[in-house]
């Protein structure tokens, strides 16, 4: 406010106790903490900055010697509480949440390699992973070696001077092959290599990658970490110093997860034991159904005997292997439209409710049509995510959708 010339006060008066409204408002919305109690669920801090009372705290912020959030997209309360629930979950030290599944994998493959280095991934990888590896990472003079993960010699086989990092995925997509993580996790620190392992289809409450001596894990957190197709993100989890090296590649290039998702991951994550024990025993039950069922030409679940890898799923998933599965139908079209109504084409996974996915034109588009034929991805084949509705509700659908 300009004070009147005639003011006597008016090189000494303090600035009126009265601000204008326009400042009031501005300034408005003082934390209403501390209080007497807590709240029982972490709020959700959506502030993208903090505010430092002096330079000298600023300073120790800034160096790290003072745990201090400042900025949005270096870290959040609630990435960090999600961080924390991840890595006690996976067993590890520590983890990094990332805006998506694929910001987690770009962060650990950057944190690991530079220009000269080289990366072999099983050949069987999410699409969009194997289109970062095949068209990505060499334009950075990264060299890329895709191989048959299941076949041990072919990996050793494949193993160079410059080899930095092997990458496969526990269970993969959508063909719900095993990777064999000890003996991958061992072949690889014999050749100074790291392995990473996607772990999106399997989640920690059936299989931890860290226990069998895999180095970096990765997750897609809209799948079963959250479970309810309503928030984004994934994860880096691992050794204190890999992550530390995985976030600062999240930090730097921007990937880092929101705090809305963060959020909304961890309230899903509290029932995260419970749907996986409902989604292994529907996706089970499910699989020993349709693979007797004449309409149905294959069925891809690790707890089938017929399934080529049963012994070493039996030993590495004693709490059930999870709700994917994939089957192969003469007419793929055709049976999307009969269950229309009852189980929805989406394509994604891991929800509460069952969906259908068709790989070959969704997941794993990027691959030319004789590589999708190569490593088993069919017009005729349907990735199945079971969810935990009733079981006989769910088998009364497919049947009739069969009939
Ligand atoms: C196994 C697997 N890994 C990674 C991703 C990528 O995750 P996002 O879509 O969150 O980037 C997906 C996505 O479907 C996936 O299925």
């Amino acid at each position: 406010m300009l004070l009147p010339m005639s003011d006597p006060h008016r090189h000494t008066r303090k600035r009126p106790r009265n601000d204008s409204l326009t400042t009031l408002a501005a300034r408005s919305g003082e934390l209403a903490t501390p209080s007497a109690t807590a709240p029982l669920i972490e709020p959700i801090y959506q502030s993208t900055v903090y505010a430092f009372p002096d330079l000298d705290a600023l300073e120790a912020g800034m160096a790290g010697q003072q745990d201090a959030y400042f900025y949005y997209r270096n870290a959040t309360p609630n990435g960090t509480t999600l961080e924390r629930a991840i890595a006690a979950l996976e067993g590890t030290d520590a983890a990094a949440c990332a805006a998506s599944g694929m910001a987690a994998i770009s962060a650990a493959f950057l944190s690991v390699l530079a220009t000269g280095d080289h990366i072999i991934s099983d050949e069987r990888v999410y699409g969009v992973t194997y289109a970062l590896l095949r068209d990505e990472l060499p334009r950075l003079g990264i060299e890329v070696s895709f191989v048959d993960a299941l076949d041990l010699g072919a990996v050793e086989a494949a193993m160079k001077h410059n080899t930095k990092l092997l990458h496969v995925e526990s269970l993969t997509n959508p063909l719900m092959t095993v990777a064999d993580v000890p003996s991958l996790a061992e072949l690889a620190h014999r050749h100074g290599a790291l392995l990473s392992v996607d772990n999106t289809f399997a989640s920690p409450a059936i299989f931890r990658p860290a226990e069998h001596g895999a180095d970096l894990i990765t997750h897609s957190l809209s799948k079963y970490l959250s479970g309810h197709s309503t928030a984004f993100g994934g994860v880096v989890a691992g050794r204190a110093d890999l992550v530390a090296a995985a976030r600062l590649k999240l930090v730097r290039f921007g990937g880092t997860v929101s705090a809305f998702d963060a959020w909304m991951t961890m309230q899903g994550l509290k029932t995260l034991g419970l749907r996986m024990r409902a989604h292994s025993g529907n996706a089970q039950a499910i699989a020993d159904v349709l693979q007797n069922h004449p309409r149905v030409k294959r069925v891809y679940h690790p707890g089938l005997e017929s399934h080529p890898q049963f012994r070493l799923a039996d030993s590495l998933y004693p709490d059930g292997f999870g709700g994917m599965l994939s089957l192969e139908v003469d007419d793929a079209g055709q049976f999307v439209k009969r269950l229309a109504g009852r189980i929805p084409l989406a394509p994604s996974l891991a929800d509460v409710v069952s969906t259908l996915s068709h790989p070959w034109s969704t997941s794993h588009r990027a691959l030319s049509e004789d590589d999708r034929r190569r490593i088993g991805i069919t017009p005729g084949l349907l990735r199945f995510s079971v969810g935990i509705e009733d079981i006989f509700d769910l088998l009364g659908d497919l049947e009739a959708a069969l009939e």
